[in-house]
C-alpha cells in the first residue's frame, strides 16, 4: 500500500475545552453591523480618544533610540520600579520584586490562572462579568462556578453570604473584578475584609482585577476629609504582599492605552521566578518601547488620569440623566468604571435587542447577556465619550423605541 492509499484522518478539531468555550457577544453584535454605514458604538470599553501625547511621544523616542530588543521576562527594571512606586503610593509599600510587567490585562490574567490553577480545579466568579475572566480557567480545564451580584433600588450589590457559602474549602481561586464591567459595582472595604478572612481560613487564592481602580466616583461628602479617593478599594489595602492575593492591572483604562498591550501583576515574591517562566512561553516579554512609554505614563501620567476620571464622571452623569427621560428604561448611577449597565423594553432578549438596534438605527450597545446568563435582561452602554455624541445615541435609542412601539 502506497502513502497515498492510507486512510486520511477525520478533519481535526480543538481540544474539547477550548471549542466549549463562548464566542463574544460583542463580536456578534458588531457583526450584524456590518453594512450599516453609520453606527455609533458603545460596545467595546474603550474611549473614542487617543492616548496622550507625552505617552505615544514615549514611544516615538524609545523606538528611535533603538529600544527593540527583548527585555527582561519579568519587565525592565525602571518600569517595574516606577511601577512599585505607584502601587506603594495608592496602596502602601510595595517593592519591585513583587511586580511583573506583563502584555496588558487580559494576558495578566491568562498568566495568574496558569500559575494557580489546573485541571478540575473549582473556581468561583463573581457575575454578571466581563466573558474573559471566566472562560480563561476553563481553557486550563477548571470549572467556574459562578455568583450573582443582586440587582436592586441601590444598584449592583454583593450578596456577601452567598459569596463566602460559595468558597468552599476546596475551591482553588475566587475571581473578583472591582470596579466591575459591566455593571460598574465596587466592592466596598468591608466586603473585601471579610472575603480576605474566609479565603486566608480556607487557603483559597484571590485573583482581584482591579483595572478600573482610578475609574472610580467616590463622592467626596462621604469621606471624611472630604477629598475624593484616587482608587476603588483594593484588597493591596489589606492584604500582606506574600500572601495568596494577585492583583491584575492594565495601562488601557487610566491612561487610554487599550491598543499598546500593557499591564502588570502585584503578586509574591516567592511566585515571581514561575512567572517569569510563564511569561517566556506566553509572550517571553511586553515590547521594550512599549515598556518605556509605560514610565512616562506613570511619571508624568497622574493629571492626566485626574482629568479623565473627572470627564468620565461628567459623561457618566450626563448619559445617566439623558437615559432617565427614555420611557421604559431603568438605569442607575454606579461608583465605578465606564459603562451603565441598565434595563429597557426588549432586554430579556438582549443579544436580538442589540443586533436589532445596531441594524436598524445604528446604535451599538452590548447585550448584557455577554457578561453571563445573570447579565440577561440589561444592556452595557460606554460612556468614555463626548457628550454629544451620547445625546446622539439616546436619540436613536428613542428612535428605535418609537418605531418598534408603533409596529407592535
Ligand atoms: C474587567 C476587565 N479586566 C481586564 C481587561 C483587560 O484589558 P487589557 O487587556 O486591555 O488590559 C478588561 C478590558 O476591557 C476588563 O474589562
Amino acid at each position: 500500500m502506497s502513502e497515498s492509499d492510507l486512510p486520511v484522518p477525520s478533519i481535526p478539531n480543538a481540544r474539547d475545552a477550548v471549542r466549549a468555550l463562548r464566542p463574544s457577544q460583542i463580536r456578534e453584535v458588531a457583526n450584524a453591523g456590518f453594512g450599516v454605514d453609520d453606527v455609533l458604538p458603545f460596545w467595546f470599553g474603550e474611549s473614542d480618544r487617543v492616548t496622550p501625547a507625552f505617552i505615544r511621544d514615549a514611544a516615538s523616542a524609545a523606538l528611535a533610540a533603538g529600544a527593540t530588543f527583548y527585555t527582561h521576562n519579568l519587565g525592565i527594571a525602571p518600569l517595574r520600579a516606577a511601577l512599585a512606586g505607584y502601587v506603594s503610593d495608592l496602596h502602601g509599600a510595595t517593592s519591585a520584586e513583587h511586580i511583573a510587567v506583563t502584555s496588558a490585562g487580559v494576558n495578566a490574567l491568562m498568566l495568574a490562572a496558569q500559575l494557580v490553577v489546573g485541571a478540575g480545579d473549582r473556581v468561583v466568579a463573581v457575575t454578571p462579568l466581563w466573558p474573559n475572566l471566566v472562560e480563561i480557567p476553563k481553557i486550563l480545564g477548571a470549572h467556574v462556578e459562578t455568583v450573582a451580584l443582586g440587582y436592586g433600588e441601590r444598584g449592583w450589590q454583593l450578596e456577601l453570604e452567598q459569596l463566602l457559602a460559595a468558597l468552599t474549602p476546596g475551591t482553588k481561586m475566587l475571581l473578583i473584578n472591582s470596579p466591575n464591567n459591566p455593571t460598574g459595582w465596587v466592592m466596598s472595604r468591608d466586603e473585601q475584609r471579610a472575603v480576605l478572612a474566609h479565603c486566608r481560613r480556607h487557603g483559597i487564592w484571590i485573583v482581584a482585577d482591579e483595572v478600573y481602580e482610578r475609574l472610580y466616583y467616590a463622592d467626596a461628602s462621604a469621606d471624611a476629609t472630604g477629598v475624593p479617593s484616587r482608587t476603588a478599594p483594593s484588597f493591596l489595602d489589606l492584604a500582606t504582599r506574600d500572601e495568596r492575593v494577585i492583583c491584575v492591572n492594565s495601562f488601557s483604562k487610566a491612561w487610554l492605552m487599550t491598543g499598546w498591550r500593557l499591564g502588570w501583576i502585584v503578586a509574591p515574591a516567592a511566585l515571581m521566578d514561575d512567572l517569569g517562566k510563564l511569561v517566556e512561553y506566553n509572550t517571553s516579554c511586553a515590547p521594550a518601547f512599549i515598556q518605556q512609554a509605560g514610565i512616562a505614563a506613570i511619571e508624568q501620567g497622574e493629571r492626566f488620569t485626574q482629568e479623565l476620571v473627572r470627564d468620565l464622571k461628567a459623561s457618566r452623569d450626563h448619559l445617566v440623566r439623558a437615559l432617565g427621560t427614555v420611557p421604559g428604561v431603568d438605569v442607575k448611577t454606579p461608583p465605578g468604571a465606564m459603562y451603565l449597565f441598565f434595563s429597557m423594553p426588549g432586554a430579556s432578549r438582549s443579544l436580538e435587542l442589540c443586533k436589532a438596534m445596531v441594524r436598524d438605527v445604528g446604535l451599538g450597545v452590548a447585550p448584557g447577556s455577554a457578561f453571563g446568563p445573570q447579565g440577561e435582561g440589561f444592556v452595557r452602554w460606554c460612556y468614555a465619550c463626548d457628550t454629544a455624541r451620547l445625546d446622539a445615541g439616546v436619540e436613536r435609542l428613542k428612535r428605535f423605541l418609537a418605531e418598534h412601539a408603533t409596529a407592535q
